[in-house]
């Protein structure tokens, strides 16, 4: 094929695809606005708010055929480009801080959900064994990339994976919405937010999800629940090499499938190591990490526009729905089990990564409403972590704090964060010292700081003071 050919080729792709990535980003950014002014726990959720959308859309006014090529794109080569970018949260010392146990309940949870989820779907809801093994991978493995991934190995499989991942995507968002509600209801008696985390990562399908239900709570459940989940993501790789094994015995004679290999994963683990060895600077890394998260959003719009409810409600439906529903409480119970029975024995012997993070009620509202979002606890230093409270940023404060001077590339109203450690020694707050108490200083906080201090205020009087009394032992 000559090069001009070859390039009329990419070009006719291309034409083709831009209207549904085009319309999968305006309609993540309109997510993302519509979830900014719902307000809290919503607001930390712009995920869930994209993946309605596209569903309520998507099934509303049938999808044009049009945007199927573009949205196709999105689902599989923009999904895969956000999982290799997700390197870029994860270093090779987080992972071992994180231990065994959170990596063994990952896999056992893997292991049992699938035989489980699977041998229920046949025998008891009498799905067709294909689809079985696709809703059980999905519950079991990460969601819609697995069930590609294992779709794509077998023609008579790919043609069920529309459902499949319809029914877990469904099933991993009403997921997504009950955790975090439950955790904050205090439904999950013993689990503390690592647990919490590690039970999030470890069952809920879809890393997007994971996302989604972990943030609702902490940032530091985040990170926990995104390592465990992509632990999973890692585990796809011996999975489909047993499944394309198993598949090559049974096909004999016939022309045998190769044995897939999940290119994307070995990036990401390239991006993590270079992660590992190379310090990115913060900025770039937030950049980074905040165009993964839109292309998440992309993704769930992409995923919501195309999944049809129809197979949901018609025929056969009732079955599929009630081992969608099995799946989600398999995942939910055997991770909890499994987390609650870890917990129990280290209890005895805290981790060393587990002690060094403060514990306390007000440590926990201090990052659950966000102010460890720039006052972050540590950062990673030459010589380990070094506790600063601090992202070392500047940040546009609002008019309250525009004293109207310019320095270097600050604008008046643009202040580095303060680092809290040592604010024990202080009795006056804020850049000029106009604060007498901690109260003032956090009142002052407005522009980028606006969000988290209203959220902060929507506490009551008594968690409040738990976070002041945690900020002022600093
Ligand atoms: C958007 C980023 C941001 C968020 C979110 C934020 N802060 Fe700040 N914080 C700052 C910046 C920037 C300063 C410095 C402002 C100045 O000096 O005028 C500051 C200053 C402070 C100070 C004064 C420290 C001193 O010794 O002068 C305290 C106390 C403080 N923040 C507490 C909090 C608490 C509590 C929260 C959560 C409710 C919070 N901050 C959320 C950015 C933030």
């Amino acid at each position: 094929m000559t090069l001009a050919l070859r390039w009329s080729g990419i070009d006719l792709k291309l034409r083709e695809r831009w209207p549904g990535i085009l319309v999968a980003a305006a309609l993540a950014l309109a997510a993302g606005w519509i979830a900014g002014g719902l307000g809290d726990p919503i607001a930390r959720n712009p995920v869930l708010v994209s993946m309605l959308l596209g569903l309520l859309l998507g099934n509303v006014f049938a999808c044009p055929a049009s945007l199927r090529p573009g949205l196709d794109f999105t689902k599989r080569y923009l999904l895969r480009t956000g999982i290799v970018l997700l390197g870029f949260r994860i270093t090779v010392t987080l992972l071992s801080d994180l231990g065994l146990a959170p990596i063994m309940i990952a896999a056992v949870e893997l292991a049992v959900v699938l035989l489980l989820v699977r041998w229920v779907a046949v025998h008891l809801f009498r799905l067709d064994p294909q689809l079985a093994l696709l809703v059980a991978v999905g519950s079991s493995v990460c969601g819609a990339a697995a069930i590609l991934s294992v779709a794509s190995m077998d023609k008579g499989r790919e043609r069920h994976a529309g459902v499949a991942i319809a029914l877990i995507t469904l099933a991993g968002t009403v997921a997504l919405l009950l955790y975090p509600i439950g955790f904050l209801a205090g439904c999950m008696p013993g689990l503390d937010e690592r647990g919490f985390g590690i039970t999030v990562g470890a069952s809920i399908f879809e890393q997007a999800q994971v996302y989604g239900a972990s943030f609702a709570v902490s940032e530091g459940a985040l990170n926990i629940a995104t390592l465990v989940k992509l632990s999973k993501v890692v585990m796809l790789i011996p999975l489909l090499l047993v499944l394309g094994v198993m598949q090559r015995r049974q096909a004999v004679g016939e022309a045998r499938g190769r044995v897939p290999v999940p290119w994307f994963v070995l990036a990401f683990l390239a991006v993590l190591l270079f992660n590992s060895v190379v310090t990115v600077h913060p900025q770039v890394r937030a950049t980074i990490l905040q165009g993964d998260q839109f292309l998440f959003l992309m993704v769930m719009i992409a995923l919501g526009l195309t999944t049809p409810l129809k197979p949901l409600v018609g025929s056969g439906g009732l079955r599929l729905v009630a081992a969608g529903i099995f799946a989600l409480l398999t995942s939910a119970a055997v991770a909890y089990v499994l987390v609650r029975a870890n917990q129990g024995t280290s209890a005895v012997v805290p981790s060393a990564a587990a002690s060094s993070i403060p514990s306390g009620q007000g440590a926990r509202l201090f990052n659950a409403v966000g102010c460890a979002k720039c006052h972050v606890p540590s950062l990673r230093g030459i010589n380990g972590d070094v506790p600063l409270y601090s992202d070392l940023l500047l940040h546009d404060m609002g008019s309250a704090l525009d004293d109207k001077i310019t320095q270097g590339q600050a604008s008046g109203a643009e202040w580095r964060t303060t680092p809290l450690i040592g604010t024990r020694l202080r009795d006056r707050y804020l850049h000029d010292g106009r604060a007498a108490s901690l109260r003032d200083a956090v009142l002052e906080h407005g522009g980028e700081g606006e969000i988290v201090r209203r959220r902060f205020f929507e506490l009551d009087e008594d968690e409040q003071k738990a976070v002041f009394a945690f900020v002022a032992s600093l």
